[in-house]
């Protein structure tokens, strides 16, 4: 018996994928390396972004075909998409070859469910509302056996006014230190190096707990767990980013020096408007105070353009922000009416193509400064982590700085895994190219 996982969306839905994939091995089951060969396919769901949507409608309505020749086959929808309960029903009307609908809530469930199947009952919709808890710890499939994700807080409350995940994630609920602490040490013993800590917003750690624990304090304990090399955490809210947490990433040297801040906008009327909480110039300050105390930090970011209302002025100050901060790198967007947000109802809303223009304009301004922060490197010593070959080129290997750039070298087996001297010998805007300093072989 054989399994397939499609995934879209964020670190979350991956992370999800691999406790799924964990399930499913649980029961038996194991990868497939065809779609052919697979007995379930699993998609696991976004729908922060219009066409995060549209791709989940165009992949699952090409396996079609491969359900009526096989129809054996099960094919399960999960992740975010499917727990906003009308989309949900409109996809299960829509997509009759699917069996399994679940939400992001009874992903545990998935087992069960399939059983179901299984023993010959019909098509399931089965989607929980989220004031369940905490989503049960499942055995967990990990996409190497160096670098692990873990979560530390589920469901994010902070309500920008053009966001669905608040919607699909549900409550903040933070998991117990005791298990995530057990988890890390576990990983560790496992010969894990590289641990990167996920959440919507992980500065909200604790605030639902009992117990009085704050970020900054979990994230020191982890960090004292022996044998991790790297430490990263996603995503940061800047309104919550604190100087305790600035002081605890400066002290610890496996904390790495990479912050990823989603700004979304350089204007403080389209931040507030966002409900953000923050102003431009707090922005600037914080990300002031940050690289004080931490020289060498890269800081990357989120950004929208065209959110509803935003003028050409207002356009005009996220790239005077961009160009202050020298952002060392940027996932840029248009702005995506979600239904069911505050901004999806605005009607001052901001042509397709004007939205477009700015993020050009945008990524250009972005691009150059990426290149010219990355030239700058060439010459020097990176500690890169390597991951495997490259994307592109067996050829090659990629790996990642401990400012999480992307650093290409010549093949090198012996070393995936491990963290090695690297001295980078070109620069592009996402990329950096060198060598490995030493023997490759040992
Ligand atoms: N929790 C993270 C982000 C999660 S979503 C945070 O708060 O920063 C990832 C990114 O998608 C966001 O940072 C935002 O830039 C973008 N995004 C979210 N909703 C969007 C929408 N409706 N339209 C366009 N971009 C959106
Ligand atoms: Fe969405 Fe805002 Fe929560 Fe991030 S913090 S997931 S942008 S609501
Ligand atoms: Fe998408 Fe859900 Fe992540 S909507 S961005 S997969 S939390």
């Amino acid at each position: 018996m054989k399994y397939k996982i499609i995934t879209y969306g964020c670190q979350m839905n991956e992370h999800d994928s691999e406790k799924i994939a964990g399930m499913l091995e649980g029961m038996g089951f194991r990868p497939a390396a065809e779609d052919n060969e697979a007995d379930v396919i699993v998609f696991n769901t976004c729908l922060v972004r219009e066409n995060a949507e549209l791709k989940v409608h165009g992949k699952v309505g090409s396996y079609k075909p491969l359900k009526e020749e096989n129809p054996d086959l099960i094919l399960a929808v999960g992740g975010c998409m499917m727990q906003q309960q009308e989309i949900a029903d409109e996809f299960y009307r829509k997509h009759s070859h699917v069996d399994i609908v679940f939400g992001t809530h009874n992903l545990a469930e998935l087992p069960v469910l399939i059983q179901q199947v299984k023993s010959g009952q019909n098509r399931i919709m089965e989607v929980w509302e989220g004031d369940r808890g905490l989503v049960p710890d499942v055995p967990t499939r990990r996409k190497n056996d160096y670098q692990a994700w873990l979560t530390v807080i589920q469901g994010c409350e902070n309500y920008c006014s053009y966001c669905i995940v608040p919607h699909v994630r549900g409550q903040e609920r933070s998991r117990p230190p005791e298990d995530i602490l057990k988890e890390a040490e576990n990983l560790a013993r496992e010969g894990f190096i590289e641990l990167t800590l996920l959440g919507q917003n992980v500065n909200s750690y604790g605030q639902d707990l009992e117990e009085n624990i704050n970020f900054p304090t979990l994230l020191d304990k982890i960090s004292s767990v022996s044998g991790i090399k790297r430490i990263r955490f996603m995503t940061s809210h800047p309104r919550d980013f604190s100087r305790e947490l600035i002081a605890v990433c400066a002290a610890k040297d496996n904390i790495c020096p990479h912050f990823h801040l989603p700004v979304q906008a350089g204007s403080t009327s389209v931040l507030r408007d966002m409900n953000r909480g923050y102003t431009r110039e707090e922005y600037l300050k914080l990300v002031e105070g940050i690289r004080q105390k931490i020289p060498e930090t890269a800081i990357t970011t989120d950004i929208i353009v065209g959110f509803p209302g935003e003028t050409e002025q207002e356009f005009e100050e996220t790239i005077s922000l961009v160009k202050k901060v020298r952002f060392d790198m940027a996932f840029t967007f248009t702005y995506s009416p979600r239904e069911g947000t505050p901004a999806a109802g605005r009607e001052d809303s901001v042509p397709r193509q004007e939205k477009s223009r700015r993020l050009q304009r945008l990524m250009k301004v972005q691009n150059n400064i990426s290149q010219e922060i990355n030239q700058e490197l060439i010459g020097s010593q990176q500690k890169v982590l390597i991951e495997g070959e490259s994307k592109k080129d067996p050829d090659y290997y990629s790996g990642r700085t401990a400012t999480n750039k992307l650093v290409i070298v010549p093949a090198c087996p012996a070393k995936t895994g491990k963290i090695v001297p690297v001295k980078i010998t070109e620069a592009g805007s996402w990329t950096l190219y060198g060598e490995i300093t030493g023997n490759c072989q040992s």
